[in-house]
Parts: C-alpha cells; structure tokens; sequence
C-alpha cells in the first residue's frame, strides 16, 4: 500500500495535488464563477437567511475552522464563530435562531463532535457536515454536507485531509459569498486561484530534499515556535500541532503580533522560530514581530510567498511558496510546515505514522 514511500504520513503528503483536485472536482459552476455543491440541501434562499455560521471540531479540524472564518468572514461578509465541539457540547451557548452550525470532521467518528452535533440539532439548528468519511455517523446525523473525496488517511498526524478541509473551506467561502456581495469577476478569479492549487502544491513538494535538509539542522531543539498573523496564525498553530504530535517537540503557534505579551520571554538560542509570512499588508508589520525574536538570538525559518522581500540578516533558513491569491494562502504555506515536520519526527527516530498516546479516531470523550 506503501508504494514507493517509508511511510503514509509522507505519501499522503505527496497525494495532495491528487485529494485537492479530487475536492473540486465538479464543484465549479458552468460560467466557473462559483462552487456548486450537491448536498447541502439548503437552497440559495434559505442560505441567505443565514446570519451567523458556528462551526465545530478538534484538533486539526477545529484549524481548518479557524481558516473558514478568516474565510468566509472576509469573503461572504458572514460573522463566524468556532468553538471546540468538547466545549461546545457542555456549554449551553446562546445563539441566534439564523444561525448555521457546521461540524468538520475527518473522520465522522469523532464523539466529542458527534456530540456537539447531537447538541445543536436538539437545540432546532440547521446543521451541515465537512467530512471525508462516506456514510459516517456524523455524515449521516447532519442535515447535509460536503464530503472531502480526499481519500483515506492513515497516518494519525492530518495532512491531507486539513488541507482538503481548507480547500472545501474556501470554496464554500466563494459560494457564500457570490450569494452576496462578490462579483462575478472576484468569482472567476478565485475559480482560477483555486484550480491552479495542485500545480502549486507539485511545485511545493520538489523541495523535499532542501526542507529535508533545514529540518534536519532543527531537530535537536526541544521547543519550537510557529508565528503567523491574520490567515496565517491558524496555519501557525496546526504547524506546531503536527510538529509536536510526531516529534513531541514542545511547539506553539501563536499570532506573532502577541510574542510580546509574554511567550517572546521562551525565545532564545534554544527555541527557534518558525515564521509563516505571507505576502500582503500585514508582511511589512510582522517584520518587527521577527526582529524582536532575532534580537532575543533566536533562530528564524522563514516559510514564505515569493513576493515576501525579506531583509538581509533575518533569516537563518528559507523555504520559498509560490505567489497565489490571498484565498488559497493557507493551503499552500501549509505543505512546507508538513514536511518540515515529518523530517524532524524522522531524524529523532520517532513512529511518524503511529505517534504515542494517539489514536486516529477519537471515540471516548
Ligand atoms: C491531528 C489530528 C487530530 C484530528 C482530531 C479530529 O493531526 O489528526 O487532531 O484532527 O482528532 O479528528 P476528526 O477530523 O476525524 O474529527
């Protein structure tokens, strides 16, 4: 099953050109200026009346929420919140009665979900599922969804269902938001960012050895930082979520900006950086964020898009993604983080694809 990998971690890393097409495949509308979805059996009407969206899930899908409501708030102009579905479940949350709850789940097994799930459709809320698991209990108690076609995953530490999890994400964020204010023309041309995501991220993955390398040089730290700001920050915390799973490194992501509200007092030779700097106007800000770690001699890995002018001096190591619209950012600065992670787990002799005290699917509360 293996084929021509050591393990499923990194083949279903290097499956994601394939998951993401598969994602999309047939989700574009003839004039391919929107997403077309066929299960979500809420028309374009009720889907208007629609003024809040919650969203609920764990560990790494609870990410991919992060990334939908950067999304969809700043695509479809729908408030958004996401809780985790454990908190969620036990939480009694007021919400308003045109809100939208969607779960995200992997696997459709995970109870903590089933659970908020189970909660809100008691409470009379419309529910939706993102999911990748064909005929799941959480697939079949929503009142619709969007499966992920991302194909099975093995590995415990998500890879690329997250990053199906985003596309679909983003997709969703289109369609939400051609239903309001986005124009046709925003429409086409983020129907043509999202295509072009596969040949990106095959242009990502050729620089498997060179991350191989730099991760080999990091691997000996025993905390590691992940900074991001804006759609990067969820990105920044999935990155030290995957770090710390398989390598069982101590890793935190944070919003780079709070560094100075106490986690830049752990920086120092011992505790590199991982900087996640996508191009646009929040780059030129989060430059400082990054001094202030390099003056406190903390090491820097830049993972960042090539339009992203980094000042001599700040960089001890760089991982270059390609150019892209704002919209599929997250997806592709996520693959280097992957592999960087992977080549850490492997370097410290670690069980990648079956790290300790984790299971794949989480059925007990
Ligand atoms: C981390 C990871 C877990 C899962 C979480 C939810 O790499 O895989 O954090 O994301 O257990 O699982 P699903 O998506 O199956 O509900």
């Amino acid at each position: 099953e293996l084929g021509d990998y050591d393990h499923f971690m990194q083949k279903e890393i290097f499956e994601q050109p394939t998951s993401l097409k598969n994602g999309m495949r047939g989700r574009f509308s003839d004039d391919a200026s929107t997403a077309v979805f066929g299960g979500l059996n809420l028309s374009p009407q009720e889907l208007r009346q629609v003024d809040r969206i919650l969203f609920l899930a764990c560990g790494t899908a609870w990410h991919s929420c992060l990334v939908a409501e950067y999304l969809i708030e700043r695509f479809a102009r729908i408030p958004v919140e996401v809780e985790y579905a454990s908190e969620f479940r036990y939480r009694n949350s007021p919400l308003d009665k045109n809100t939208l709850v969607i779960a995200i789940s992997q696997s459709g097994e995970t109870i903590d979900t089933l659970g908020a799930l189970r909660e809100a459709k008691r409470k009379g809320y419309r529910t939706l599922a993102i999911n990748n698991s064909v005929g799941s209990t959480i697939a079949r108690e929503s009142d619709g969804g969007i499966y992920q076609h991302a194909g099975p995953e093995i590995g415990v530490a998500s890879t690329k269902a997250f990053t199906s999890q985003i596309m679909i994400c983003a997709m969703l964020a289109l369609y939400l938001g051609r239903l309001r204010d986005l124009s046709y023309g925003d429409g086409i041309e983020i129907v043509k960012a999202l295509q072009k995501v596969p040949e990106q991220v095959e242009e990502i993955l050729k620089q498997d050895a060179k991350i191989a390398e730099i991760a080999k040089k990091y691997a000996k730290y025993e905390d590691c930082l992940f900074l991001g700001r804006q759609l990067m920050f969820p990105i920044a915390l999935e990155g030290a979520l995957k770090l710390k799973e398989i390598s069982y490194i101590h890793a935190e992501g944070y919003p780079a900006a709070e560094m100075k509200h106490g986690p830049i007092a752990l920086i120092c030779e011992e505790c590199p950086s991982v900087f996640l700097a996508a191009s646009g106007e929040i780059f030129q800000k989060s430059l400082a964020n990054v001094q202030e770690v390099k003056a406190r001699k903390g090491k820097v890995i830049f993972v960042a898009s090539e339009e992203c002018d980094i000042p001599e001096g700040l960089a001890d190591d760089t991982i270059i993604v390609p150019e892209c619209h704002e919209i599929v950012q997250p997806i592709l600065m996520c693959i280097p983080i992957q592999l960087f992670s992977y080549y850490v787990a492997l370097e410290r002799g670690c069980d990648v694809d079956k790290p300790r005290n984790l299971a794949k699917s989480v059925t007990v509360e």
